[in-house]
Order: structure tokens, then C-alpha cells, then sequence
């Protein structure tokens, strides 16, 4: 079902210090930075790996408000690792399945996800306390 890690998502309050941090530290190299403001994030994938199937990132999460989801996780203490991402090959098929099993799934259609990626979430309540996306890279040219 998964073919990689495509990222672990983190909160962080200040986007360029922990973008330089990264690149400083671990020597990795930013490939997007974006706003969604669907979701109310600023968000940059620093690449750690990049595979057949997509890359392995780590994805950095500044929220754009403080009502969206990481802007919420930040005001109740959250920092750190927010969510685990999955590449799949067909997020849709892949949601379906999953939710075939009983498990929540928050997005029963993809939405738009970083570098025109389709992504899902389910529902952590469902899966040990952990926030998993599913991840299907957008087609590569
Ligand atoms: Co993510």
C-alpha cells in the first residue's frame, strides 16, 4: 500500500529560521515553498531522499492563522512532529480502501497537497494517536 515516507510534517513557529536550520545542520535542500490556504499553513519540503516513486521530505508547517489546524496545535503546546506522510500510488483508491477497514478517514476525496501532490488524512482516533496523511505525488514529466 505505501511506497515510501514521502515526509514527517513539523510545526514550527518561524518558518526561515527553521528552513536555515535545516539546510545548516543536515545539509538538505528546500524543493517547494507554498502557502495553502485551505489548510491556513506556510509550509517548505526540505528533500532528505529522492526515490523512483517520489521523494522523502521533511515538510515545515508555519500556520497562516491561528485557527487553522497547526496554528491550533502550536497554541495548545504542540511542537514538533505533527504527522507522518505515506506515499501511495493512488490516494482516492487508497482512502477507499483504508476506510473499507473501519478507519476514519477525514478526507474521503483527496485535496490539494504540496507540489500539486493529492493527499488525505485519517483520523488519529483511528490509528494509535497518530496523524497519517496518504501522499500521491503529482505525475512526473
Ligand atoms: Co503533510
Amino acid at each position: 500500500m505505501f511506497t515510501r515516507i514521502d515526509h514527517v510534517g513539523i510545526a514550527v513557529p518561524d518558518l526561515d529560521a527553521s528552513i536555515a536550520w535545516y539546510e545548516s545542520t543536515f545539509d538538505l535542500r528546500m524543493v517547494s515553498r507554498e502557502f495553502n490556504e485551505e489548510q491556513g499553513i506556510e509550509e517548505a519540503m526540505m528533500l532528505v531522499f529522492d526515490g523512483p516513486t517520489g521523494g522523502s521530505h521533511v515538510q515545515l508547517l508555519r500556520p497562516t492563522r491561528d485557527d487553522s489546524p497547526i496554528g491550533k496545535f502550536l497554541a495548545n503546546g504542540g511542537r514538533g512532529v505533527h504527522h507522518v506522510a505515506y506515499g501511495v500510488e493512488d490516494a482516492a483508491a487508497t482512502l477507499t480502501e483504508i476506510g473499507g477497514k473501519g478507519i476514519r478517514v477525514i478526507d474521503s476525496s483527496p485535496r490539494h497537497g504540496a507540489m500539486g501532490s493529492s493527499i488525505g488524512f485519517l483520523h488519529p482516533k483511528d490509528t494509535g494517536g497518530v496523524l497519517i496523511e496518504v501522499v500521491q505525488a503529482a505525475a512526473r514529466p
